[in-house]
Parts: structure tokens; sequence; C-alpha cells
């Protein structure tokens, strides 16, 4: 079975890793792929918003399955284009129509789903430029921090948290008036601020049955201790201490379950990957955002350690098939530390030569990297994850971090601290 994935980061170079292991697959193509991902399979050089050239490259290497990375072509409506296609009747999909995809895709319409099935989230009012006097003015009545949010798209860059109400008030302005995400941020959610320590669930569905993947905590704060700008995700931990079997009895009887069916009561046909960021408020799990795909750097945690062929999860869900199939995790734990250019997430250089060493005792899942020339430089802010595997948190950490030492370019960053909170529970 050939396989296509789009994108080009670490989650997309951990997915053509493990995929790879599965006896049923097949040649394996990403596109575009980045400098690493050759090693597991055939970079395509295309743009994957363009859904015709994504299709000449699907019938030109006989592709049986396309699995979609990231979250921008799904809410374009990449699997609406398929399915309307007869040429591609029989071509097996992982991610969500259009409309699934809106779970994302605006954090309105994802408020009100989990309102209409009463999951457990924050609550918020949504802000557009006919209430927006008003709002500033409800504003005073609200104790702080404050929580706004851009409804749309925004790379992870659209939510704003803080103390201070004039700087709030400010924001809120700004974003609505000034546009500052363009349409992304025509409307933003005013939400509650909950207190907590934040965790991922993933889960893998056909639209009726559901497998829950292993659960995982990134660091998405670019400074130590989570201080400083939002990243993409700086590392990431796989079990999570906190995660124990009564908190996930909880996740999935308030949260998860409800969520599928709730696709399914509203017709929502949806094949592909449902991300749950959570939040602990005192044992009880409450929803901060659904992603509708895989987490980046989550996935370079989450897949090694599911112990099951995940080609084989990925055709039941494909032929709505899940109800057979059972899951086992790994024992051990995975820890992935993001190795970032400087600047990293404002403005940093592209185009530095990397030098690798043996990396033998991590997984590298390359992230913003290329070949020029020969020579594998960096393209992006986050360049490279290294996965350690290990019996506890400390031994995958150490991994993680002594494979770093053999990686190196001019300005290579990192966070030296994964895991601290984690560890302070006793993980
Ligand atoms: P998001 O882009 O929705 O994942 O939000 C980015 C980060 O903001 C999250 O990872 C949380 O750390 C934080 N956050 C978002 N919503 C809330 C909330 N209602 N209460 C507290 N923290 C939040
Ligand atoms: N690491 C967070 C995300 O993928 O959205």
């Amino acid at each position: 079975m050939n396989i296509l994935i789009l994108g080009s980061g670490g989650r997309e170079h951990a997915l053509a890793w493990k995929i790879k292991q599965s006896p049923k697959s097949g040649k394996i193509f990403i596109a575009p792929g980045n400098g690493g991902t050759h090693k597991v399979a055939t970079n395509l050089d295309l743009d994957i918003k363009n859904f015709d050239k994504v299709g000449e490259a699907i019938k030109a290497h006989e592709i049986d399955m396309l699995v979609v990375g990231p979250e921008d072509p799904l809410v374009e409506g990449i699997v609406d284009h398929f399915r309307a296609d007869k040429d591609f009747k029989k071509l097996k999909i992982i991610g969500p129509t259009a409309k699934g995809a809106m779970l994302e895709g605006s954090k309105e319409y994802a408020k009100e789903f989990m309102k209409r099935h009463n999951i457990p989230t924050a609550d918020a009012r949504t802000v557009t430029k006919e209430n927006l006097e008003e709002t500033l003015k409800y504003m005073e009545r609200l104790d702080p921090p404050y929580v706004l949010k851009a409804d749309g798209l925004a790379g992870g860059k659209g939510v704003i948290i803080t103390e201070e109400l004039e700087e709030a008030r400010k924001s809120l302005r700004n974003l609505i008036e000034d546009r500052k995400f363009g349409q992304a941020s025509e409307k933003v959610l005013l939400e509650q601020f909950l207190k907590g320590i934040e965790v991922s669930f993933f889960v893998i569905t056909d639209g009726k049955d559901y497998r829950i993947l292993p659960e995982a905590k990134d660091y998405k704060r670019i400074g130590e201790r989570d201080t400083g700008l939002n990243t993409g995700g700086m590392g990431a931990v796989s079990p999570v201490v906190f995660a124990d079997r009564a908190f996930k009895e909880k996740v999935n009887e308030r949260i998860i379950r409800p969520t599928v069916q709730g696709l399914k009561k509203e017709k929502i046909d949806y094949c592909g990957f449902i991300f749950f960021g959570l939040i602990n408020v005192g044992g009880d799990p409450y929803v901060i955002e659904y992603n509708v795909r895989m987490g980046d750097p989550e996935t370079e945690v989450v897949l090694p350690r599911i112990k099951t062929d995940f080609l084989e999860l990925l055709l039941a869900a494909a032929d709505n098939n899940l109800v057979d199939t059972e899951i086992e995790y790994e024992r051990f734990t995975a820890s992935t530390v993001m190795y970032v250019s400087r600047g990293y997430p404002e403005f940093y250089e592209k185009g530095h030569e990397i030098s690798v060493g043996d990396l033998k005792t991590v997984l590298p899942f390359h992230a913003g990297t290329k070949l020029q020339d020969g020579k594998l430089v960096t393209n992006g802010g986050r360049v490279i994850a290294l996965t350690g595997l290990g019996k506890n948190l400390g031994e995958a950490l150490s991994k993680a971090y002594a494979g770093g030492r053999e990686i190196n370019w001019e300005g290579k960053k990192f966070r030296e601290d994964i895991g601290f909170d984690l560890k302070a529970l006793g993980q």
C-alpha cells in the first residue's frame, strides 16, 4: 500500500517513520518533507495547498492512502475535494472534512459544539465589532487573568493572556479593529481563565468508534519554567504522571466519548485524529482547544509508545472498522527535546549548516531542515526534535539531551528543563 503524507515537520517525519514499520506499508511519499524525511520516504516538492497538484501526485505515484499532517489543508477542504471526485473514489484519507475541521478552524464553533454536547470547557463570550464597546465595559467586572483568543487559525499565536485589565482591553480592541490576525480575529473569544496543569489527549476515530493514543504533555513557551513567548512546542513527554486511571476515565466519559458521539449525531464525516488540549483543574479535565490533527512535537513521543501496527489502525479508521481493533502501548517513557534556531519564535536566521553525529541513542525527527547542495542546513525555527526512550522520565530525558550534544549549528537553542513540572510531581 502506497502512502502520501502531507506536511514538513517533525510530526510528519514521525508519522512516516512509524508507518514504515508496518509490513503493510509500500512506498511512502512526503510532500514537501524536509532534510531528514528522505531517509524514510520520498520527498515530493509540492505545494500542498494546491489540491490539483496533490491529486496529480496521487495518480502518478499510485497512492492508496493520504495522511494529512497539518490543519490548514483540512480547514480548506482537502478531504471534501477528493471525496467529491470519482477519480479518487478508492483513495483512503486520514483527516476530517472541512466541517469537522471547524473544531480547530473556529474557536467559536468549537465552543458551541462543546456547549451542545455538555463537554466541560471554559465559559466564553464571542466579541465582534458590534459588541466590542459593551464588552470592554463588562471586562471591568471580571477578575484577571483575561484570556483572549482569535476565532480562526493564527498559527498558535492567537491567544493572549494577561493580568492587566488595560492591556487586555487594548489587545481586544487591537485584535478586532486592526484585525491583528486578519479574518481570523474578526471574532475574538473572551474566555474564563482556568487554573491547572495541561495535558494533551489524542484519538484516532472513524467517526463512530475511536482508539485513545498515549497522552502527552508539551512545553509551549520559549523560556525555562514556562516563561516568554508561545512557540509551536519546545519539547514533550509521554506518559504524564497525573493522567492516572481515574483521570483518564473522566477524560473518556466527559470529553472524548461525547465529542465523537456529538460528531456522529451532527452527521459530521470525521475520519482522522482528534487532539484534545486539556487542563486538569483540581482533578477534573476541561477542554482548552480541539485540534483536528496530531500535535507537534507530541507526535514525536506519542507514536514511539504505540505498540500496535500503526498503519493497521489507520487502515481500520479509513475502512470504518475501528470497532474490531485494539491498541496496545509500550510501557517506556518517551521525551523529546526540540532544538531550535536562535531568535525563534520571532525573527531567526536560516541556512546554517548542521553537523550531525551518530545519534545512536535517540530517534531524530527533522522539522526545519533541508538539503542544499548535498549539505544539511537549517530551514525553520524548530529544526530537529530528538526523542529519547527510557524506563523512566530521567532516562528518557538524559538520552534526548545527550543526542543534542551531537547536533550543532550556529545559534542552536533548546530548553533545558523539559518535564520539570512532572518531575516536581514525582514522575
Ligand atoms: P491554545 O492556542 O488554545 O492552545 O492556547 C495557548 C495556551 O494558552 C494554552 O496552551 C494554555 O496554556 C493557555 N490557555 C488557553 N486558554 C486558556 C484558559 N481558558 N485558561 C488558562 N489558560 C489558557
Ligand atoms: N504542540 C501543540 C500543537 O501541535 O498544536
